[in-house]
């Protein structure tokens, strides 16, 4: 059955970053193996083109399939040209139709600024390639940097998409399986319908809030259920959430 790896937020570069923490983190993504490792932006801290090469050498250390797509930090100092030239489109898809997801990357940044949007061409794209993963009976997920919906405990709301309400509907209508995202380094999942929206922590930094660690996600998606598992830097691992799975084999 399916299993992703769902990394976010790396900031190479940052005086946050620890390059151990990321060691770590990859050696134990090679480890499990999973069928997709999805990273959604942030990988470096200013966007530098040498921060991108490091994060690139890094990346390329990760032996599944892989997809990456650009956060706020990413297209800092004309970084949005660096990720397209060292790491790959900014938006794109990847299809493992050996396990049976497609997994649509969105690039929902703006140049030197924090906010996202994902802008009305990208969302057309997004509705034309959710109809055809439905067409070709695929798992269908969605990775971008900004979260759609708030993240609890990150205090005052700043960074929202600003078209959230116009993204959310078409992932509705689509009903797209799961929502992957990073940008707040805090960990969390809502459910709306049958569409899961799961953010992922910094999985190699210490820019942290309270006491949260350093963390990524994993999902596995079984006949009967899907579940995430939060794996924490001291090797601790949390439920972040089980449910029903209604998408396979309708
Ligand atoms: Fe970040
Ligand atoms: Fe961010």
């Amino acid at each position: 059955m399916p299993f992703i790896a769902h990394l976010s937020d790396l900031h190479i570069g940052s005086i946050s970053f620890v390059e151990e923490l990321l060691i770590n983190v990859i050696d134990y993504v090679n480890e499990i193996k999973p069928n997709v490792t999805i990273v959604t932006g942030d990988i470096t801290d200013n966007g530098y083109y040498l921060e991108y090469k490091e994060a690139a050498s890094y990346l390329d250390q990760i032996k599944t399939p892989i997809l990456v797509v650009p956060g706020n930090h990413d297209s800092r100092h004309i970084g949005d040209e660096v990720f397209e030239e060292l790491i790959k489109n900014r938006y794109g898809t990847l299809k493992v139709k050996k396990h049976g997801l497609k997994v649509i990357g969105l690039d929902s940044s703006e140049p030197d600024l924090d906010y996202g949007r994902v802008g009305r061409s990208q969302q057309n794209w997004m509705a034309e390639e959710l109809k055809k993963a439905d067409e070709e009976n695929l798992y269908k997920i969605i990775a971008l940097h900004h979260h759609i919906i708030p993240v609890p405990r990150t205090g005052r709301e700043r960074n929202v998409l600003t078209d959230a309400g116009d993204i959310l509907q078409t992932i509705m209508e689509r009903k797209a399986d799961l929502i992957l995202s990073g940008h707040k380094h805090m960990p969390h999942f809502w459910m709306m319908e049958n569409s899961a929206f799961i953010t992922a922590g910094t999985a190699s930094s210490l820019k942290l809030r309270g006491r949260e660690l350093s963390s990524f996600n994993t999902i596995n998606i079984e006949e009967d259920f899907i579940e995430i598992v939060l794996n924490r830097a001291d090797g601790t691992q949390r439920c972040l959430a089980k449910y029903e799975n209604t998408c396979l084999g309708d």
